[in-house]
């Protein structure tokens, strides 16, 4: 299915209603898709990005509906196979077209596709190149998320063609992003699960991004941005220091003590006036729990004690937020034991990237007694306070 842009400018890549897990790890709820686009210049014609291998033919086919029998250049953005992956068959199916692509990327895909240096045609930071009556400016914008990305910016156009940064893992029969609540949602998922943790770089990207006009964002996933502020007021917002008055809240629990401090403390904030997201982590979506992360002043794990330690899953919540990095001030730890345990120190120990205050655990032998659920209580006053000193 070939989508037009504007003149001359076509999304020729695929939509994957059915993908419903990335890189073996990321659920996808939503599908994602692998955009594309191609622009005939005057007197060339260049490729933006390619697919992922699995649906090469859909390219090949949507070039073919357009009746394009020469392409020029095939710019790539990024080395991750999912845009990369169809590289050597566009090549093998447009013999002269030449990969225009930083040093890095270059390398990258002469590692991944086994491609040869004469293949390729190396660009600078913000050079230009020229289609005739088209000019395409590259911004070099690197880890969001690999070291080698960059950006395109089709001058008389004023579109801004991205890759990773901006996309959404949304498979969406529109091409715009119409439906903004739906894509900004999916949007602000990719944006925790991928991007949170290079907030720094990206903070400086938009930094590099505010003298140019832009009329039109066009991500490598999901919608096209054809009103550019939603995404880059999000992105302003999800990567600035501010933080909500917001708790988010693994837990798991085997034998209900722990689910019984949770509710408490669950009902504490909230009287408090503190917003909780709980995730009870035994049936928790991932990509939810990180979507929850991306802006919570507060993350309380809550952990029944295992053979010592915290519950599997209470240390891969742990592990989580310490990759992905999130700009939370506090980190506190509930939970229950048998007979004793490692637990806190264990879960403390694991978030070594995150810089938090941390507010003193409440942890309890056996179920919550009365002074236990007090203990909780005061945890809840002593985050309402210290989010007030914050949000
Ligand atoms: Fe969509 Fe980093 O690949």
């Amino acid at each position: 299915m070939v989508r037009k842009i504007s003149e001359n400018i076509f999304e020729v890549g695929a939509i994957d209603w059915d993908r419903r897990l990335f890189d073996e790890l990321i659920p996808l709820p939503n599908g994602t898709s692998y955009n594309s686009y191609l622009i005939k210049g005057s007197e060339k014609t260049l490729l933006i990005d390619t697919v992922d291998p699995t649906k090469t033919a859909f390219l090949l086919a949507n070039l073919q509906q357009l009746g394009i029998s020469k392409i020029d250049y095939v710019i790539a953005h990024h080395g991750e196979q999912d845009h990369s992956g169809s590289l050597p068959d566009v090549l093998a199916a447009f013999p002269m077209a030449k990969v225009v692509t930083n040093a890095k990327c270059r390398d990258e895909l002469k590692e991944h596709l086994l491609l040869s240096d004469e293949q390729f045609m190396v660009i600078e930071d913000r050079q230009v190149l020229s289609l005739g009556d088209k000019n395409l400016e590259f911004l070099f914008a690197p880890w969001v998320h690999w070291p080698e990305t960059f950006l395109t910016y089709l001058k008389e156009e004023q579109i801004l063609f991205t890759c990773d940064l901006f996309g959404s893992h949304l498979a969406s029969a529109e091409l715009l992003a119409v439906n903004e609540p739906e894509v900004y949602r999916t949007a602000k998922r990719y944006y925790a699960e991928i991007m949170m943790p290079f907030r720094t770089n990206i903070k400086k990207h938009l930094e590099m991004l505010a003298p140019y006009q832009i009329k039109m964002i066009c991500p490598s996933h999901g919608p096209v941005y054809q009103r550019p502020q939603l995404i880059l007021d999000a992105y302003k917002d999800w990567t600035s220091d501010k933080v909500k008055n917001e708790v988010v809240f693994p837990y798991v629990s085997m034998h209900g003590s722990t689910a019984k401090m949770a509710d408490r403390l669950i009902a504490a904030l909230l009287e408090r006036g503190v917003i909780v997201q709980p995730f009870n982590l035994s049936r928790t979506d991932i990509g939810e729990l990180a979507m929850a992360m991306v802006d919570a002043a507060t993350i309380v794990i809550g952990s029944p004690t295992v053979l010592a330690g915290p519950h599997p899953l209470a240390n891969y919540a742990a592990f989580l937020a310490n990759a992905l990095r999130p700009k939370t001030r506090f980190v506190s730890i509930i939970g229950s034991f048998g007979w004793g345990g490692r637990m806190v120190d264990i879960l403390a120990g694991a978030i070594p990237n995150l810089k938090v205050e941390i507010i003193p655990p409440v942890v309890i032998k056996g179920v919550p007694k009365t002074a236990d659920l007090a203990a909780l209580d005061a945890l809840a006053a002593v985050i309402a306070q210290k989010h007030k000193e914050v949000v």
